[in-house]
């Protein structure tokens, strides 16, 4: 599962200067962003923020909030420009292992099920589907459910 980068490829600590280029894919990518007030807190609250260089600009961002033997996935998202470069799974495969390393046990996270495309990358990851959250997104027409998806990161009987 460890991301294996590309020569051209970074992934570090995101920082507050480094918003207005987060929000700028963000608003590019999602009919209900997230607003910069967000990601300010997200950063203040101590979540585990990370943003993915290709060739020294950002092409993407993952937020992670990882207590308690779990790890949370948050946001992740790849500029609308850079995607299936396999840039999302390296990210993905990334925030996984450091979640691993900080004690997290298991992941979770939400989607749409419309969302195809970050679907199929998190069920190639190994996640599976545990629950359904009614009417959890805002959506053009009224509300959109959500699955609830988890992936084992460790065994604790091996740790
Ligand atoms: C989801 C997202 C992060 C994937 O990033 P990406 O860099 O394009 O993904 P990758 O190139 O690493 O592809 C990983 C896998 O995703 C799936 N995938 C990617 N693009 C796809 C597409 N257009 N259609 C179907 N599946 C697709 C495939 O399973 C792919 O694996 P494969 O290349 O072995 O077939 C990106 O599409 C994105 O930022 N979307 C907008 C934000 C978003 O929806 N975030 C998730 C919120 S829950």
């Amino acid at each position: 599962m460890a991301a294996v980068l590309k020569p051209d490829e970074l992934i570090r600590p995101m920082q507050k200067a480094d918003i207005p280029w987060v929000m700028a894919i963000e608003q590019k990518s999602y009919e209900f962003p997230w607003t910069d007030g967000i990601f300010s807190d997200c950063l203040a609250v101590g979540y585990r923020c990370f943003v993915m260089e290709r060739n020294g600009d950002i092409a993407g961002y993952a937020i992670v909030s990882v207590a308690a033997g779990e790890c949370h996935i948050l946001n992740i998202c790849i500029h609308e420009r850079q995607r299936r470069l396999g840039l999302g799974r390296r990210l993905m495969e990334y925030i996984l292992e450091h979640s691993r390393a900080e004690g997290a046990l298991m992941a979770y996270l939400e989607v749409r099920p419309s969302n195809i495309t970050a679907t199929g990358l998190y069920w190639s990851l190994g996640f599976e589907q545990i629950a359904l959250r009614k009417d959890y997104y805002p959506a053009r027409r009224g509300r959109e459910d959500a699955l609830v998806l988890a992936c084992v990161l460790a065994n604790p009987a091996v740790i």
